[in-house]
């Protein structure tokens, strides 16, 4: 496995397998490595002769600094990680050269002001200008995402469609433990406690979803989700609704429909989503 850490020699490892047809997938990251970027990771091999792993805490994704300085930073780890799933390539540019040429954010203008767009304002944009520059660096087939950060993989579509149409996106279900709950980099700063408390909370979640005749509509769904959400004492959450998966409005019946929530425990922030 090589760590490559500038841009020039990527692009001349790239070169050389791309000369020879290689097919190669490519997986983003922000480090901090789990079985959720492992499935990914297995998908691409699975698809791809080579596959990239970028890792990149990218700043301008972050609307509070506090999130962004506890973001959890692993890269010893990582390294290894990345070797027990065979990834063939770890690139790992600094800021200062990702962001060289031009500071300027692009601005996302797809599914905008709903679920995570509405309480972080600002980073989507964050997340397009920083995927425009690692795509046009990175020129590879296939990119994969992963579904437990759904807003992000419609808004990326969409981005694809229209500025990368020779990329293929590829969406991976969500990974998940044993007790249900998604595999996050951010479970890290979860204390055993709190740890418990999510469990217990998705879990609950899961057995409310499943108490819905399949022709209820999204909207009507709503309301009692409002009602569950706020009798859960001490749950601080940013939304807890019901979205039309294809369109994520709240337009449709149950069957279409995913259940979204960003939730706190502590000043961890926490997003899933389910397919009801
Ligand atoms: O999902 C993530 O880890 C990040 O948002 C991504 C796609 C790597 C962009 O920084």
């Amino acid at each position: 496995m090589l760590i490559i850490k500038d841009i020039l020699n990527l692009k001349l490892y790239l070169k050389a397998y791309k000369d020879k047809g290689y097919s190669i997938g490519y997986v983003p990251t922000m480090g901090a490595l789990h079985q959720g970027h492992g499935k990914l990771i297995n998908q691409s091999r699975d698809h791809n002769q080579k596959t990239i792993t970028s890792i990149f805490i990218n700043e301008k994704q972050f609307n509070k600094k506090e999130d962004f300085d506890s973001y959890p930073r692993n890269k010893g780890k990582d390294y290894d990680f990345c070797d027990s799933y065979n990834v063939d390539v770890i690139f790992e540019p600094s800021s200062d050269e990702i962001y060289s040429d031009n500071k300027t954010k692009l601005k996302n203008k797809y599914f905008q002001n709903i679920l995570c767009d509405q309480f972080r304002p600002g980073h989507f944009d964050g997340v397009i200008t920083v995927l425009n520059k690692l795509f046009s660096i990175i020129e590879v087939n296939k990119v994969y995402f992963g579904e437990k950060d759904f807003q992000q993989l419609k808004i990326v579509e969409k981005f694809i469609e229209e500025k990368f149409p020779n990329l293929q996106l590829v969406p991976v279900s969500t990974e998940r433990h044993e007790e249900g709950i998604a595999y996050s980099s951010r479970n890290e700063n979860l204390s055993k406690k709190q740890l418990q408390e999510f469990i217990n909370f998705h879990n609950s979640v899961i057995q409310f979803t499943k108490n819905f005749d399949r022709q209820t509509q999204i909207m009507e769904a709503n309301t009692l989700a409002k009602n569950f959400i706020t009798n859960l004492v001490d749950q601080e959450f940013d939304y807890f609704e019901f979205r039309n998966a294809n369109s994520l409005e709240v337009e449709g019946n149950i069957s279409e429909a995913r259940l979204f929530y960003a939730i706190y425990k502590g000043q961890t922030r926490l997003i899933d989503n389910i397919e009801a």
